[in-house]
């Protein structure tokens, strides 16, 4: 009777003992997007691509549209090893203390995807990301989104025509200048509160690519779109480093492929998904789109370039003309 309890409670052991050796990794990836987007597609590619590399040794389980952490929560518990892996977007990090990555949000500092990419592929990304280390975060790679636009309820022609709205932005101080530079009302909110707040007027307008505007069903509460292009919005990955440094070499090293493969795709489907949003929100007819003139442009641009000059103490001189010398952006040739 005794021996027979005895192996009764070997074999549980050796049971549990092997369900043991094959539980999974766990990556918690929370973000504040829709899973239809540029980000939330790329996150559930790298959950794919980290299940096959890894042989199943990783399990990424992915949270999208702030269903586990909103914006400023995400951050805290990262650093707190309550999730592993966050998406944020670049203009989140000055609150973290790390505020070079506001050079990001520098109206008109990107033309297009390819200066951007001479930043992010180059040294100049590659300083920035490094910046996080000692915050106990690592950065392992940028994604794409897009350009920003503007939306409100009235016509957006010309810079006067944003004076005195309440413009919602994300948690930078180089958006915040921005906004007043077009004497408008600046107002940082969490993503997930935008919808509502467009919605019950507790804001005017908001700015974000066109992917972001259309998958929160913002267009349904924006009668104006106007396609300012007037500056980036993108991602940095970033894990709690000592969880990733802690992981065994070998995961590590098939993650890292994971993400070198899911940064491509991320940084390949971004403008389309931007592209195929446009025409969804066209098609919806709820939101009148226009297309800025040469002249309108040249406004936008005036009224927002010197946003950089007066932002240098904030973001750093060398770190802006690091980007300047990257893309051959000159701040004077307008
Ligand atoms: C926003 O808050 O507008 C964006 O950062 C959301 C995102 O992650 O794309």
């Amino acid at each position: 009777m005794k021996i027979s309890k005895l192996l009764v409670g070997l074999f549980a052991c050796t049971v549990s003992l092997g369900v043991y050796a094959q539980q999974p990794i766990v990556i918690k990836f929370s973000h504040v997007v829709a899973g239809d987007t540029p980000k939330g597609k790329a996150a559930e590619f790298f959950a794919k691509k980290a299940a096959e590399l890894t042989q199943g040794k990783v399990k990424v389980e992915v949270y999208a549209n702030s269903t586990l952490y909103k914006d400023k929560e995400e951050m805290e518990a990262l650093q707190l090893g309550a999730v592993q892996m966050l998406a944020p977007s670049l203009a989140k990090f000055g609150p973290l203390g790390v505020r070079e990555f506001e050079v990001f949000d520098l109206p008109y500092i990107f033309d297009n995807y390819d200066d951007l990419h001479k930043v992010t592929n180059g040294p100049v990304g590659k300083q920035l990301l490094a910046k996080l280390e000692p915050k106990g975060i690592s950065g392992l790679a940028f994604w794409d989104n897009g350009f920003k636009s503007f939306s409100a309820n009235t016509p957006i022609r010309m810079p006067e025509d944003m004076k005195g709205k309440k413009i919602r932005i994300q948690s930078s101080k180089v958006l915040e200048e921005q906004v007043r530079a077009l004497k408008a009302l600046p107002q940082v909110m969490a993503f997930s509160e935008v919808y509502q707040a467009l919605q019950t007027g507790v804001v005017d307008g908001t700015e974000n690519p066109i992917s972001n505007l259309y998958t929160q069903k913002m267009h349904e509460v924006q009668k104006h779109l106007t396609l300012t292009d007037h500056g980036y919005l993108g991602y940095a990955v970033i894990v709690n480093k000592k969880f990733w440094d802690g992981l065994p070499a070998d995961v590590r090293k098939q993650l890292d492929e994971a993400m070198v493969q899911s940064t491509r795709y991320a940084n390949q489907i971004a403008k389309v998904e931007n592209d195929q949003s446009l025409e969804a929100v066209k098609k919806s007819g709820r939101t009148a789109i226009h297309t800025p003139t040469a002249a309108e442009r040249a406004a936008f641009k005036k009224a927002l370039v010197p946003v950089h000059k007066k932002m240098e103490s904030r973001v750093g001189k060398q770190t802006i003309e690091s980007v300047y010398q990257a893309t051959g952006f000159n701040p004077n040739a307008l």
